[in-house]
Order: structure tokens, then sequence, then C-alpha cells
């Protein structure tokens, strides 16, 4: 532990400026107008990959953005750690409400304001500084394969055809994935399961054109107004979602892991005060623990539809839109449920509109175990760094690719993230503090150290 504090204390400015190199590209998954500087991206986590000690790095292409290679094999009979991660990010906008610009990473307060300071830049990088510690310190203990794509943050498209073509290559022992929160470095926590997901778009069409209003409204049913009524149905009186059979197949947890789960800290007044609101929301009968780590929720994403322009037009629009999306839990499939979806929607649709539902990407929930090897290898690593056991939580994301691995790999993840839920992930002003950054770093070798030595 001494050698990985010295290595990380005399070395932490590069550590720092190396990250703020990667922020600074603009690698924006979902716009088009940036697959140049994804990558460019891809490129100098590569060249980075090489600088600290890595092998075999290769960018490889696929009909997306590329996903990023490279291995550290130090003896076949040790056992391999998978290292995944994701260099591309969110779209930044609203521009307007950062404070400063999203790809010039700004640091306030000892944190790093820039879009993917932690979702996941600043996390997966901590990986290969790790790497680059354990090869200069002759630490290695583990063979290391990181695989780092381009796509997550747009529902990892191409990630499964690359892992079925590449069963081999990435043949491990464990998945390492440090794209998660912690509940704040005093109190520190490994998430034990991720959500799914099923996304999905609606369009509700009422005329065949944009009317007057006052020629037409009051005879002619609005669309907007319609979308509006259909979105609030899909909650009912409790806050549960009111759509037949969604529930069927969610696990219930028992009464003792529901206890476990709410004896993790939680600040009821501070969360509230942080997010600028009086009162919480949520599904009858679950604290907010439970409501955003075990239970599932629809969300609208966004709604459109009429004239949303400066000033006022007169009109009853053709169309409206929304975006929505269901986080799910186990052992609910999101084909499934965007099925059991698509189905309620064009049932409870009157028949003066017509409403089209399109469906967008999903992915299935996952659970750690918290009995196996890894876990109690990371566990040990964050209380060596941290000096406290770390608490097991649930989280409320989602990373598809975790049941992806299990499925196409046969291997478990372990959820070693860094961040906290008040970085601002996909939101302005997205943070990384400097203190979680230094602190992976130096928790990471310790994990791989634990990990071979428990085998
Ligand atoms: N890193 C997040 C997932 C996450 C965030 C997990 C916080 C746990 C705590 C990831 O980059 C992400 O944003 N995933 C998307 C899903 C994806 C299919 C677009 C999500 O959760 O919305
Ligand atoms: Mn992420
Ligand atoms: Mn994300």
């Amino acid at each position: 532990m001494q050698k990985i504090k010295a290595y990380v204390a005399t070395h932490q400015q590069r550590f720092l400026d190396e990250l703020f190199e990667l922020l600074r590209y603009p690698s924006v998954s979902a716009d088009p107008k940036y697959k140049d500087d994804v990558s460019r991206t891809a490129a100098f986590v590569a060249q980075k990959l090489r600088d600290a000690g890595a092998d075999n790095v290769e960018v490889c292409p696929t009909a997306g953005h590329p996903i990023v290679y490279g291995e550290k094999i130090i003896d076949p009979d040790r056992p391999t750690v998978l290292v995944y991660g994701h260099y591309d990010v969110q779209p930044p906008d609203p521009l307007e409400l950062w404070e400063t610009p999203p790809f010039e990473p700004t640091v306030r307060d000892g944190k790093i304001f820039a879009r993917g300071a932690c979702d996941d830049k600043g996390q997966f990088y901590m990986h290969i500084k790790a790497l680059e510690l354990m090869e200069a310190t002759g630490t290695l203990a583990c063979n290391i394969k990181f695989m780092i794509e381009g796509e997550e943050e747009v529902g990892s498209d191409h990630l499964g055809e690359f892992v079925k073509a590449n069963t081999e290559r990435l043949a491990a022992d464990i998945v390492l994935i440090s794209d998660t929160a912690m509940i704040s470095l005093d109190t520190p926590s490994l998430e034990t399961g991720l959500r799914g997901l099923s996304y999905l778009e609606v369009e509700v069409t009422g005329p065949n054109r944009d009317l007057h209003s006052g020629v037409y409204g009051g005879a002619v049913a609005n669309p907007a107004t319609v979308l509006a009524k259909l979105i609030a149905s899909l909650h009912d009186a409790d806050n549960r979602i009111a759509i037949p059979g969604f529930y069927d197949d969610v696990v219930a947890l028992t009464d003792a892991e529901r206890k476990a789960l709410n004896e993790a800290p939680f600040d009821e007044a501070e969360y509230k005060k942080d997010l600028g609101i009086d009162a919480l929301w949520g599904e009858k009968g679950y604290t907010t623990i439970e409501r955003t780590g075990i239970r599932p929720t629809l969300e609208v994403n966004g709604i459109w539809g009429g004239y949303i322009g400066e000033g006022a037009k007169t009109v009853l629009p053709s169309k409206a839109h929304a975006k929505i999306s269901m986080r799910l839990v186990p052992n609910q499939d999101s084909h499934a449920i965007t099925e059991l979806f698509v189905k309620h929607f064009e049932r409870i649709a009157p028949d003066y509109v017509k409403v089209k539902v399109t469906p967008h990407h999903g992915g299935e929930p996952a659970v750690t175990p918290t009995d196996s090897r890894a876990y109690r290898a990371a566990e040990k690593a964050i209380e060596t760094a941290f000096g406290k056991k770390p608490i097991p939580t649930r989280g409320g994301g989602s990373i598809p690719i975790v049941s992806l691995f299990e499925k196409v790999l046969g291997l478990k993840t372990v959820l070693m993230g860094f961040g906290l839920d008040s970085d601002n992930l996909h939101s302005p002003n997205e943070k990384y503090d400097i203190a979680n950054y230094l602190k992976g770093i130096e928790t990471i070798p310790l994990f791989h150290k634990y990990f071979a030595a428990l085998d």
C-alpha cells in the first residue's frame, strides 16, 4: 500500500494532465457530427494503453464506433481480469447551463468538471494508470485485458457481435468495471446490481395536418392533450406502473434483503435540498433506496409536439411525441416488457388518434454475487484503501453489457465504481472529484493483488 501511495503521489499531476487531455476529445457517440472525434479518441486511448505497458493493443473497427483492445499477459496460469469501460460520452447540451465548457476540463473545489469526467473517461482511465503503476512497481498479479468501447451511451449496438467473435481473446476469470457510483469517500460502497432498460418512442397522430386552433379546436382531438392523458394513465394512484403484466416477473426481495439494503445511510433532507425539491415521489410501500434500486420504473425522457418556438402560434398540432424508458429489475426481460408496452399503448389509444410505438435499445438487469472471490477481493481492496468495508448497494442505472458478458462469455462482473450519484452524469456540469480519481488508482492494484491471492 505504501508503494502504491508513493507512486500515485509522485505522478498525480501527470495522471490528471493525461485525463484532461482525454476529456478534451468530444467523443459524443450519439451525434454523427462527432464521428471523427470519436475515432480520434479511440486512437488516443490505444496509445495510452501502449504507453502504460499493454501489449497487442488494437483499435478494432465495428459497423459503428471502434472498440479499443489491449492486454498484459504475465503468466497464463495466473487469473485474468477483463476491464470494460467506455470512452464515448453523452451529448453535452444544454450547453448554456455549463459553468465552464464541457470539453475544456476545469478544476473547481477539487472537482474536475467536463463531459465524461465521471462517465466514464475518468473511471476507465484509472485502470490504465493502475496498469502503469503495477508495471512500474513490478506488482502485476493478474493478467489484464482491456475492452474500451465507444457506443455505450447509445446502446452498445456492435459490442455483442464483437464479443461473440472474440470469445478466445476475451477469455477471463472476471469482468471488472468502474462505471457506477459509491455513496461517498467516507462511506464506500459496491454496487451489486444494475437495472435493465426498455427504451421506446411514441407518436400520436390526430388530423392529417396542423390546424388553426380556432377553426377546428373543440371539434378535433388534440394529439398533445391525448398524449398527455395517455402518459398520465401509465401510473396508478399508488405510482405503480399501470401496464397489465408489468410486474409479473419482478423478483420480490426477502424482508431480510430489504432490511439490509435500507441500512445504507440516506439523508432525505440532504437529498431533497441537493435537488431543489420539497417532497419526494414514488411507488407506494417502498423507500427511496428501494425505488431507485430494486423496483422497476417508467419515465418520460422527452415530450414534444406543436409549436415550441418564440411567442405564440395558435395551432392544433397534427402530431405529438414522447420518448419513454422503463428501468427493469430481475427477472424482467426487456423484449417482453417492450412488447407489453406496445400492446397496452395501442389498446388504450382512443379512436380519434392513431399511435405508433417505435422501440429503441434495451438491456437486461443484472445482479452480481457477493459471495464470490472477486467480490471479496473488491471488498478487501476498498477496505484497505479506504479504511472501511464497503456497503453493498443496488444501482439504478444500466450497463446492458453486463448481462451479455454472462451470457456469451460466462463471466460474472464486479462493479467497482468510484463516482458519486451527485456527479451530474448525463447532465450539465458533470464532474469527478480528484480525490475519487486518485483513490481509484490506489484501489485497483489492490483488487488485482487480492484477486490473485484469494485464488
Ligand atoms: N455509467 C452509466 C450507468 C450507471 C450510472 C450505472 C450510475 C450505475 C450508476 C452508463 O454510462 C449509462 O448511462 N447507461 C445508460 C444505459 C445505456 C443503454 C444508454 C443508462 O443507465 O441510462
Ligand atoms: Mn457509463
Ligand atoms: Mn452514461
